[in-house]
């Protein structure tokens, strides 16, 4: 069977993404925003996923008003690199695993959990920064995955119970795979920022560091926090931090951290990144 080994979390500032394709990660600015992800890395040298079950926000990329899925799952054997901005990321397109995610897709609603789905669609910073700050720099990205679109952008985007309980429907529909895949659930975005009106350029770093300590020992608090918090607290787009629920919800009622990173500044954004296995441990048969 298929089994969720860990859950990794890991803002997406699409100015990572540019300092890495323009040779900048050495310089004074991001040395130490890069340092932090130096230990995932070897981890997942270690860890080898197969499958990473990803989700994140697109950002005008793939949808745009004209639809506006509140949860989508990406079905696809390839996605296409797109993005705003700097514009599309010279990186390898992301694989899919199409068997996995209709899988998914079809214990989710059949489990009442009514995701879209989504055959063909452009993947942007949202999820292209993230494989770039785990897996580093590839030729070829080392794991399949499965992209979970949320939407954090157009209100009303989801509660954070609704995303925790995604999470446990994932978990139950992974774990019920009879092929032998070691998988991960990446949690995406965050940590506090906000990037317009007259708070921009919020952040705050008690409450991220709350955040943090409680996805690992009291993600009951989080799990029922209101927009309101959010808002108040982490900046407009610090919502985007209701998507690590749905990583967090997948591992279950305990886990371990192994491994954290907090860095401020990167453009306009609070950095955050964090580790969690399963307890007890969840490892592939190999
Ligand atoms: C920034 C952060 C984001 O999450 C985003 O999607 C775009 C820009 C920023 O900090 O500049
Ligand atoms: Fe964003």
């Amino acid at each position: 069977m298929a089994r969720i080994t860990a859950g990794i979390a890991t803002s997406h500032v699409p100015a990572i993404g540019a300092a890495i394709d323009n040779g900048r990660t050495g310089e004074d600015y991001w040395k130490p925003l890069f340092a932090g992800y130096e230990w995932v890395k070897q981890y997942q040298r270690q860890e080898k996923p197969d499958v990473v079950v990803l989700v994140y926000n697109d950002h005008a990329s793939a949808f745009d008003m004209k639809v506006i899925p509140t949860f989508a799952i990406g079905c696809a054997d390839e996605y296409a690199i797109a993005d705003e901005g700097w514009g599309p990321r010279p990186v390898p397109p992301v694989k899919g695993h199409a068997d996995l995610a209709w899988h998914i897709a079809q214990c989710c609603i059949l489990d009442e959990f009514d995701l879209t789905i989504i055959n063909e669609m452009a993947v942007d910073h949202g999820l292209t920064v993230p494989l770039s700050l785990v897996f580093g720099e590839a030729s070829e990205w080392p794991a399949r995955i499965v992209p979970i679109a949320v939407n954090v952008v157009t209100y009303p985007p989801p509660s954070g119970n609704r995303c925790w309980l995604l999470g446990e429907a994932i978990a139950r529909a992974v774990e019920s795979f009879p092929e032998d895949l070691n998988v991960q659930v990446w949690g995406t975005g965050g940590m506090s920022h906000q990037l317009q009106g007259p708070r921009a350029g919020l952040i705050n770093r008690d409450w991220d560091t709350a955040f943090l300590d409680r996805l690992t020992r009291d993600p009951e608090a989080l799990r029922h926090m209101p927009h309101i918090e959010y808002l108040r607290e982490a900046g407009s787009e610090g919502i985007e931090l209701v998507m690590w629920l749905i990583m967090r919800g997948a591992l279950g009622p305990r886990v371990k951290e192994l491994h954290r990173h907090y860095h401020v500044p990167a453009s306009n954004t609070a950095v955050g990144h964090i580790v969690l296995e399963p307890e007890p441990a969840r490892k592939p048969r190999r």
